[in-house]
């Protein structure tokens, strides 16, 4: 099956430099027949409309950051899943570490956007991922099995629910997980989540992009800061 490449913009970008970004990637994908990976990118939510007009007749699909679990209503700044399917997107990312983090989701509240998502036709990517500390402390198993437990709602199929194991210690700090590790931690979600699919983030780069992509149970990346430079998000892609 091919790897599920999946760009994370996080809060950054300005519509100049996003959309020449884009189009080089669109331009990259198109010369690469291998047929290896699905490419995704998933801008802030300003920059979605520009980007999907950019990438309409490319293979690079596109997707949101979050969404509320209600389809409409009065929640100022918040975004419905419906909308994002609106703007052309198949995905979107739930369950971040830093919403829940800094938002204070709860994996309660994941689950209802996940099923706000499926009910939208959006493919839910849901990520999980124990602290420095719960390593440290021998926890991360039971950590992520619970998180596993409580954001994933009874309406995910392999069809529209992606999980992405993204190590908080990982994060933006240049610190990946051991090749062991990985393995370790993604037969464990295996062993509970059956045939969906299982994303590793944290410090994914071109560099180390094949050894992580090849490891066992490994079906794809979610990449913040590499993501944001064309050449090394290209480059994730290629190592697939
Ligand atoms: P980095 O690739 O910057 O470590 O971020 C990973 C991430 O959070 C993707 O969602």
């Amino acid at each position: 099956m091919p790897k599920l490449i999946v760009g994370n913009w996080k809060m950054n970008g300005l519509q100049a430099e996003s959309l020449e970004r884009v189009e080089k990637l669109a331009a990259g994908v198109q010369g690469d027949a291998s047929g290896s990976f699905h490419m995704v990118v998933c801008p802030p939510a300003t920059l979605i409309a520009p980007v999907a007009a950019k990438l309409k007749d490319s293979v690079i699909r596109w997707g949101g950051q979050d969404c509320h679990a209600e389809a409409s209503g009065a929640y100022t700044g918040d975004i419905a899943a419906p909308m994002l399917k609106d703007m052309g997107c198949d995905f979107v990312i739930l369950g971040h570490s830093e919403r829940r983090q800094h938002h204070g989701e709860t994996s309660a509240e994941v689950a209802a956007k996940a099923k706000a998502a499926h009910a939208s036709g959006l493919t839910a990517i849901i990520c999980v991922g124990e602290l420095d500390a719960q390593r440290s402390a021998g926890e991360q198993e039971s950590v992520v099995g619970r998180q596993l437990a409580e954001s994933i709602p009874d309406t995910a199929s392999t069809e529209n629910t992606v999980i992405a194991y993204e190590p908080v210690w990982a994060i933006g700090t240049g610190k990946t997980a051991s090749a062991d590790d990985i393995k370790q931690m993604h037969a464990f979600i295996r062993g509970k989540v059956g045939t969906l699919q299982i994303l590793y983030g944290g410090s994914v780069k071109a560099a180390n992009a094949s050894e992580i992509l090849h490891t066992e149970n490994v079906d794809g990346v979610l990449v913040g800061g590499a993501s944001l430079k064309a050449d090394e998000f290209l480059g994730i892609a290629v190592a697939s």
